[in-house]
């Protein structure tokens, strides 16, 4: 599915493909458009892939960050789905990873100290005392080169980050391809694979904030979530993984068969007290490297259904809980406490310092990959 890129050197004009008609059918199809300069003065652009069959991905290189999604609901009416800003302003400085790949590492390391292969490593800190979300300046705040299908009824488009040995605290250069692919069955496939030249970690993920609804006034409380696990990995109050693995039995955490996520989220309960609502890793049924459903969320309003598929061995759901209002969104919207909802596919937080998680360690001459896919339709 890599072949077939080529480097996006050409002119602009010359890479933007509009949808085109074959047979009376609109087929798929990418265009870019320039969406904004950073304050450096380095251009921004947009990628928009469009499948012909209702839904639209905008990606943009700066952060590989989603910037939209639409999809149709059960009467054929599209909404833009995820969380993001007007502007390029926005993700410059908007601290929440809004539909952005985190990495190097996705989720908390403790204080930001790991050991590989005996050597002690100091991770940039920037949450409280731990590390979060890559750091600083993590895969979020850099500008990505995309790489372009060469063909004009392709919607996808690659995006890869080099990042230097050191960046962060982290060792060994890490070169990380991420293709977006939106497909004719209406699933929004993230594809990844990295490489490093010295033995690094690696556990990037898609931090999209979704809300099937499309209507960023109306919190996510009421959709409908499964996640297909029987345990998740408690956290303590600095949300770093105690080690243990804990059943989900009667705990506000079960979600094995669709529950609303309003239905215990104020439960008095002491993980869900930690981390202020729903921000959990839950330990994924299925064999890890195969792709499978791993989750499910509904909005019965919109009729809109997302599944999530994965091969990764870990989720984790964060239910918005850190939004408070003070994020102006697309089209002025002040993002509320729970108005859009985190389902990242990912290895466990805080596996350097947990040998029984399984690994994220990635030496030279290996690949990381991941394949993950939202896949939308109505009920
Ligand atoms: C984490 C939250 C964090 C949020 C940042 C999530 O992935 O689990 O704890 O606050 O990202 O927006």
């Amino acid at each position: 599915m890599m072949r077939g890129f080529v480097l996006g050197i050409v002119a602009l004009s010359v890479f933007s493909t509009e949808a085109c008609k074959t047979n009376g059918k609109v087929q798929s199809s990418m265009k870019t458009t320039v969406f904004g300069k950073l304050p450096d003065g380095r251009e921004v652009h947009q990628y928009t892939l469009s499948n012909g069959a209702g839904m639209t991905a905008q990606i943009i290189n700066y952060g590989a960050t989603i910037t939209s999604l639409t999809v149709p609901d059960r009467n054929g009416k599209v909404a833009d789905v995820v969380l993001g800003y007007d502007t390029i302003d926005g993700y410059v400085n908007g601290t929440a990873y809004l539909g952005a790949i985190v990495g190097r590492y996705g989720n908390r390391i403790g204080k930001g100290q790991f050991q590989l292969d005996g050597k002690q490593y100091q991770l940039a800190v920037n949450d409280g005392e731990n590390h979060l979300h890559g750091g600083k300046t993590g895969f979020n705040k850099v500008l990505w080169e995309a790489i372009l299908p060469d063909s004009s009824s392709q919607s996808s488009v690659q995006l890869r980050y080099v990042s230097r040995d050191g960046e962060e605290g982290y060792p060994g250069t890490v070169t990380l391809k991420v293709t977006y692919t939106l497909t004719d069955k209406n699933e929004l496939r993230v594809d990844y694979e990295g490489t490093a030249d010295r033995p690094t970690i690696l556990n990037p993920t898609q931090h999209s904030y979704f809300n099937l609804s499309g209507a960023f006034g109306n919190t996510i409380l009421d959709h409908l979530l499964m996640i297909d696990a029987d345990s998740i990995t408690p956290v303590d109050k600095g949300l770093i993984p105690t080690g243990q693995v804990a059943s989900v039995e009667k705990t506000p955490m079960d979600f094995r068969t669709p529950m609303a996520i309003g239905a215990h989220i104020d439960d008095q309960d002491e993980q869900l007290a930690f981390g202020r609502g729903y921000d959990h890793n839950w330990v994924l049924k299925g064999a890890p490297g195969q792709v499978r459903k791993v989750a499910e969320l509904y909005d019965a309003a919109s009729g809109r259904m997302m599944s999530v598929l994965t091969d990764q061995p870990g989720l984790q759901f964060y239910s918005g809980n850190f939004l408070d209002g003070t994020v102006i969104g697309k089209n002025g919207i002040a993002y509320q406490h729970r108005t859009a909802l985190c389902l990242e596919t990912q290895a466990f937080p805080d596996t350097p310092n947990k040998p029984q998680f399984p690994s994220v360690t990635l030496r030279p001459g290996q690949t990381y990959r991941q394949t993950t896919i939202y896949q939308f339709s109505t009920r």
